[in-house]
Parts: structure tokens; sequence; C-alpha cells
């Protein structure tokens, strides 16, 4: 028995230790090339799965079949911006053309109230699209987005409602929503009504104060009561209300991280570091940084790991190096190159013409929902993109 233990001990600090030196000597101007390259082919493959007017959503490998949506699904942004960051490495011209093609589909959804997604929607798409072009017509895009988003926000709660109410949940607000929060922060930044950023301020304050537990985990979703302000923390798509699951971990973790970009609020950044803390030192995390679907799984060490939750924690961590110094700057990076490297591995890279035509494997939308399990999702490719861009211009400076 002890020498079983011994054993095992060895062979983590084996894989610990190997995983270390490997990541130390990659090459990641040209690991970040090679992706890129490779996602320039991959995405013609997943445009030809994908009716002209819908957005790619996921890939069923045992059936074979590939899912689509309307442009009014949460996800329908982050196929034009993973085009548009494609092209913006590749200059390759037939991406840049699907990516006009989508944004045109997308573009009206900038009236949609429906959810409070808009930031998804027409940020990760949009938002790029004028970084990259500098269109007027795509300002106003995402300045009307921003308008359509505030329909939701509830000043008796301080808060943007997330879904509309249904029989699970009154006043849902979830923690998804600081996301959406970027869309809001740049409109206001870029000409737009002042009243964007007050109502995201507003909105990621009472998150900082109602949505966190005291280990600096975040529920997925609190139920409010709009009359008497009183909620309830419930998680949607975790294991159980006390648990903590990844991704939404991740969304609040860069939420925090992207609200300090724009307010400078020293209490952001101090919320960001210290979700970071709680997720990299998590007893559950594994050695190569890829988390399990929630951290509270019963079944981990053999849960599912979420390659979605991966790519959002590696960008953050870019971002979050930026407002840091040190050592504390340096291990931000090194953890982001090490996913970075994991997810660029065979395990979790798909091979080309394969996997529908996206670019990542093993992510789950909704477990316990019985939906997206262990599939590629369209925001795992996204964040992934984003965080290698990143890599590349914060730390190679190029
Ligand atoms: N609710 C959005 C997500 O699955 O992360």
């Amino acid at each position: 028995m002890k020498k079983g233990f011994a054993i095992s001990v060895a062979v983590i600090l084996f894989s610990c230790f190997s995983m270390i030196g490997f990541c130390q000597q990659v090459d990641m101007g040209k690991l970040i090339e090679g992706q890129f390259k490779f996602a320039a082919q991959q995405y013609k493959v997943l445009n030809s799965h994908v009716p002209a007017d819908s957005m790619p959503k996921s890939y069923y490998a045992k059936t074979n079949r590939s899912e689509s949506s309307n442009t009014k699904w949460w996800c329908s942004g982050f196929f034009p911006g993973s085009l548009l960051y494609i092209y913006e490495q590749t200059k390759d011209q037939e991406i840049l053309k699907i990516a006009k093609d989508r944004l045109a589909i997308q573009e009206k959804e900038k009236h949609y109230t429906g959810n409070h997604d808009l930031g998804f929607m027409m940020y990760c798409s949009f938002g790029n699209a004028y970084r990259l072009f500098k269109d007027e017509k795509d300002h106003k895009t995402i300045d009307t987005s921003a308008m359509s988003l505030i329909t939701r926000y509830r000043p008796q709660i301080k808060s943007i409602q997330s879904w509309n109410k249904n029989q699970k949940f009154n006043c849902p607000v979830i923690i998804d929503n600081m996301m959406n929060l970027e869309l809001l922060m740049w409109a206001s930044a870029h000409g737009g009504d002042p009243k964007f950023r007050e109502i995201a301020i507003n909105h990621a304050n009472s998150t900082l104060k109602n949505h966190y537990r005291a280990d600096h985990s975040a529920y997925h979703v609190l139920d409010y009561d709009l009359e008497t302000g009183a909620f309830t923390g419930r998680n949607h798509q975790g294991y159980n209300d006390a648990s903590a699951w990844a991704r939404g971990q991740a969304w609040g973790f860069y939420g925090f991280t992207m609200m300090y970009r724009f307010a400078k609020d020293p209490a952001y950044l101090k919320q960001a570091k210290d979700i970071a803390a709680f997720l990299l030192n998590h007893p559950n995390m594994p050695s190569d940084k890829i988390p399990f679907w929630d951290f509270n799984a019963p079944d981990i060490p053999n849960a599912l790991r979420d390659a979605s939750a991966a790519s959002i924690l590696a960008s953050g961590l870019l971002e979050l190096s930026q407002y840091s110094q040190g050592a504390e700057k340096q291990k931000y990076i090194e953890v982001a190159k090490q996913i970075i490297v994991g997810l660029s591995s065979d395990h979790y890279r798909a091979k080309a013409g394969e996997n529908g035509g996206f670019l990542l494997m093993h992510s789950v939308g909704h477990l316990l929902g019985n939906s997206e399990i262990d599939v590629p999702l369209t925001y795992a490719d996204y964040y992934f993109l984003e965080a290698m861009a990143r890599y590349k211009k914060w730390v190679l400076k190029k």
C-alpha cells in the first residue's frame, strides 16, 4: 500500500515536472503561428457545415452530427469573432470573406432584448470588427446593442437581469453576465452614453457584493426578488448549489479583470486576483490547469474536463498579468502558457478535418442538463484564439 502510494506520488511529480520542463522548452511563437495556420484551414471546414443563415453550435462525433443555431443563440457572436482573430493573424482573405458574411447575418441582433447575452453576441463579433477595420457602421451596431442590453437593467437590484422569469427562477442574474459588461464599458469609453458605464459598474458592484462566497468562488445564479431585493444563490449548470462550476468561475474572473481595465477600481483588481488564487490553488485543479467541469464534481479525478473554462482562464490570466508585477505576473503568464500548450496538444486540439471543423475537443456545456457533454464549443475556440493572440502581443511583444 505504502509502496503503491509512493509510486503514485512519483508518477504525479514526474508528470508535473515533465509538463513544466516541456512548457519551458516550447517555442511559443512557432506554436501560436502553427495554431492560427491550422485554424484558418479548419474554420473553412467548420463553415462548410453551417447553413448560410446560421451559426455553428457544436459537433457530435459519435453520430457525426454538426449542430448549428440561429443568430439569437447566446453564442452566435463567437464564430465571426474567431474568424476575425484568425484573419488578423493570417491575413487569409477567404476567412475574411466568411467573417463578413457571418457578421452580415448577425447584425440584426443589435435590437435583441430577449436575454443578457448581447455582449457575447455583439461585442465578440462587432467589437473585433471595429477594432480591425474602424468602420463607423460597426461602431453604431455596438452602440445600438448596448442600448438593447440596458433594457434589462433592474434599478431595484442594481443588476442586469440575465434570463426572463421562468419556472425555476424569478429574476435570475448569472455570473456569466460579467462578460457582457465589456460591451457597455467599451461603448461609453468610445463616445456612447455614459449610462452604459454606470449600469455596468452598478452591476459589477452588486456581483462583487452578492455573488461570491467567502472563499472567492461564485454561485452560477442569484435569484432575486424584485420587490424586496432578497436573493438566493443557486447553481444551474454546476454540480450543486454549494459547488464551484468551473466555467462560471472563469467568467467571473475574466469579467472582473476586464472591468479593472476600464474602471481602474482596485476592488475589481483585488477580486480578479482573489478568484485567480481560488482557482490556481484549488486542490482539485489538475496539474495541467485544464479544469474539471466543476471543482466539486463527485467523480474527480475521473470527471470530465472543460476546455472552455481553460481557454477563458488563460485569456483572463494574460490580461491580469498586465496589471501585475514580478513573480505574480510571471506566475499568471506561466499558467496561461501551460494552458495554451495543453490545449494545443493532441488530447485537446482536433486533427485537420475532424471534430466538425472546430479547433478544440472536450468542453462541457450543461452536464446535469444532459446537454453538450464532452464536445467542441464555439467559445472554447474563441478564447483559445484570443489567449494566443494576447500571448503573442503581450508576452512575445509581436
Ligand atoms: N450560460 C453560459 C455558459 O454555459 O457558460
